[in-house]
């Protein structure tokens, strides 16, 4: 298996060219173009990893499936439902998915947790006594899913995002006005910030992807979830983890997988492996650029998609 990760990524390396690292938040620039990374987890426990597998980078939207199983796990799927959406809105992640937003029921409906406003929303459904202590729940089940304790905030990321994030401000103010989101949108925002903060390897997120990949039972046979949230989550994963990109991901990779603009991309293959990359130079969409041709040829080679 190593073998034909080296041959790929040496084949997909070359595609980060056309993409660009992302800038809007200024600390993520920082990273390596040219950076590509993979880990998988199959359900046999057997591991693989290649290229720049171990570099640290921050999960970003990644986070959004996480806070969904939190959100899952602390209201039922009744609830979340009711507050968030699930259709696909295939517009980009920080969309204002509804022009003349005057009611919380419509608007509810036109979002969905892997957009920005869904997953602003579903901060405010996490279950603790303030953001401190639902953020720290947030974090606990991420340590958990990737049955690692090490995982933690990158604090230069988090002030970066916190000193330019007015777009997210803005979908946060304008969900407020109609209802959608109660509390402090500050505090709200804070908690959104931070979880996008949180830095991760590609085996970290293989972890992760494998968990949903096996019913919500981890690589140790603990049940962490309910396997109900991981059939909710892999779903929405499928139609909306990679956006605008979602179709053309569906046709031509053909599992559930959630793209950040830390330049990670999270891959469930149900029942059989969990995928974690790192690349980070996206393209217009958001998505990593060499971490989707990697998938689209790991997919061939392997015979990935679901469908
Ligand atoms: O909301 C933001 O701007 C980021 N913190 C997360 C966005 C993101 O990762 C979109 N994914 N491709």
């Amino acid at each position: 298996m190593e073998g034909l990760l080296t041959q790929l990524i040496d084949r997909c390396r070359p595609f980060a060219r056309s993409g660009k690292v992302a800038n809007y938040i200024p600390a993520l620039e920082k990273a390596d173009p040219d950076a590509l990374g993979i880990y998988i987890l199959d359900r046999n426990g057997l591991h693989a990893q290649g290229g720049d597998s171990q570099v640290p980078f921050t999960i970003q939207s990644i986070i959004k499936p996480i806070l969904l199983l939190q959100a899952l796990m602390d209201n039922g799927e009744e609830f979340v439902r009711s507050r968030v959406g699930v259709e696909s809105t295939g517009k980009p992640f920080d969309a204002i998915n509804i022009s003349n937003a005057v009611d919380q029921e419509i608007l509810s409906e036109h979002i969905n947790p892997m957009v920005n406003m869904g997953a602003i929303v579903m901060c405010t459904l996490i279950r603790g006594g303030n953001y401190q202590e639902r953020f720290n729940r947030l974090l606990e089940l991420t340590r958990k899913l990737a049955n690692n304790p090490d995982i933690d905030v990158d604090e230069e990321v988090y002030a970066s995002e916190l000193a330019t994030g007015n777009k997210n401000r803005a979908l946060a103010f304008l969900m407020k006005s109609c209802g959608l989101l109660e509390g402090d949108v500050e505090e709200v925002l804070s908690c959104y910030f931070r979880a996008c903060s949180i830095r991760v390897d590609c085996r970290d997120l293989a972890r992760i992807a494998f968990v949903l990949s096996n019913k919500g039972r981890d690589f140790m046979g603990n049940q962490l979830f309910p396997a109900r949230y991981a059939h909710y989550v892999n779903a929405v994963l499928m139609t909306c983890g990679m956006y605008d990109g979602a179709g053309d991901f569906a046709v031509t990779v053909g599992v559930p997988a959630k793209s950040g603009v830390g330049g990670g991309i999270m891959a469930v293959v149900p029942g059989r492996m969990g995928i974690g990359i790192y690349a980070p130079a996206l393209d217009k969409k958001g998505n990593s650029v060499a971490g989707i041709r990697f998938l689209r040829e790991l997919s061939k080679q392997l015979e990935l998609s679901i469908f």
